[in-house]
């Protein structure tokens, strides 16, 4: 790398419209120069969960006012970009449909190079813009809509080394939520709840626990939740506070025991190809929970590995990550044109064998 390149980044593929400028020097450091998420949730609120055709008109009346403003706050004009990049999947197709669009229409218009990301490629490589991580590292994925293993080898490179074969983990705490009666985004929630709640009291089950590998499974404990509060609402009537937490904080244990072993085993694999500097990277929603933080930090610790996890800004749904991920991209010689498609499913390995389920919202690839 001999100059600097700086990309305008968008992302509308989930209940975010987002805008973002990075800058990637010749010393290979990334910088963030803007970064605007506008998000949807009041949209959403009285329907319990993402409507795909309000998100994709709420992204097409955002896209712009969120590419003005990152262009603003980092004071430059779309003449000062060296290309656009976009996230054209996996998510939901009128989100992603909106954002393929609109960005083919600015790069058209400026005569920039278009660069298509993948959703899941843009949360993979956060750490190398945030920490600078030299490839290859292990990285876990676990939010509302993903929960993967990948060894991420290169910027399009990514090994999947297991994943959810149902629910993900941050739909689990929602649902938890929802069925304890408290608000939603469930994860919080429920950790705060957990905080005050004994974990040992039930023994929930820790699912795939008996068996090889780093394919995880997270519906039967929800549902192993939801037998208990009938049972417990049956026996006195109602649910007590102390049992409300005591639930959260027993659920969160055996997601946390789940996660912790899993992530074990993907070490022990990762750490096979005798990387130079063994690194483990947690992001996605879920990675701002701190009782599962600390184990995770934990097991990376006992195994020789440093950990780390962005900043929770950029743990969640963001466009520096895409404006990244198109950096790395471009650099390698990556360019799209405007035959660009948005996919609703977009794996990152492909010759791993598909993921069940579609995830609440969006693809698990
Ligand atoms: O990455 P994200 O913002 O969006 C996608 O799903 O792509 O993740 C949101 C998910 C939600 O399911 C939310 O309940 C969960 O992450 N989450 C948490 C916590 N904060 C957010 N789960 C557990 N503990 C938390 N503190
Ligand atoms: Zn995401």
């Amino acid at each position: 790398m001999t100059h600097d390149l700086t990309l305008l980044g968008l992302e509308s593929s989930c209940d975010d419209t987002a805008a973002a400028v990075v800058r990637r020097h010749a010393d290979g450091r990334g910088e963030i120069l803007a970064s605007v998420v506008v998000d949807q949730t009041s949209l959403h609120r009285d329907f319990g969960g993402v409507v795909p055709e309000i998100a994709a008109r709420a992204h097409t009346e955002k896209l712009d006012v969120a590419a003005k403003q990152a262009l603003m706050q980092a004071n430059l004009g779309l003449g000062d970009m060296d290309a656009i990049a976009v996230t054209a999947g996996p998510g939901l197709i009128g989100g992603a449909l909106s954002g393929v669009m609109f960005a083919k229409g600015l790069a058209a218009g400026a005569s920039l190079p278009l660069i298509g990301v993948n959703h899941l490629a843009g949360h993979a490589l956060t750490p190398r813009l945030t920490e600078g991580l030299g490839y290859p590292y292990l990285m876990l994925l676990v939010s509302g809509g993903h929960c993967q293993f990948l060894r991420v080898d290169g910027p399009q490179e990514f090994h999947r080394l297991g994943g959810t074969i149902d629910d993900a983990p941050g739909e689990a705490f929602d649902k938890v939520a929802r069925m304890l009666g408290l608000g939603q985004p469930g994860g919080p929630a429920v950790e705060a709840e957990a905080r005050s709640g004994d974990p040992a009291r039930f023994a929930f089950p820790r699912p795939l626990l008996d068996r090889p590998g780093c394919d995880m499974s997270f519906s039967g404990l929800k549902t192993a939740v939801l037998r208990e509060r009938d049972r417990l609402v049956e026996a006195s009537g109602g649910l007590h506070r102390a049992d409300r937490a005591d639930l959260c904080a027993s659920f969160q244990a055996a997601i946390a025991d789940v996660m912790a072993e899993k992530s074990r085993r993907a070490l022990a694999l990762y750490l096979q190809a005798s990387p130079d500097e063994p690194a483990f990277a947690v992001a996605g929603g879920v990675a701002a929970n701190q009782a599962i933080r600390a184990v995770l930090e934990t097991v990376s610790t006992e195994a020789g590995a440093r950990f780390t996890a962005p900043p929770l800004a950029l743990c969640t749904d963001n466009a520096a990550m895409i404006a990244w991920a198109g950096i790395e991209g471009f650099a390698a010689g990556r360019q799209d044109d405007m035959t660009l498609a948005a996919r609703p499913r977009w794996p990152l390995d492909t010759t791993a064998p598909a993921m069940l389920g579609s995830g609440r919202k969006g693809a698990k690839a």
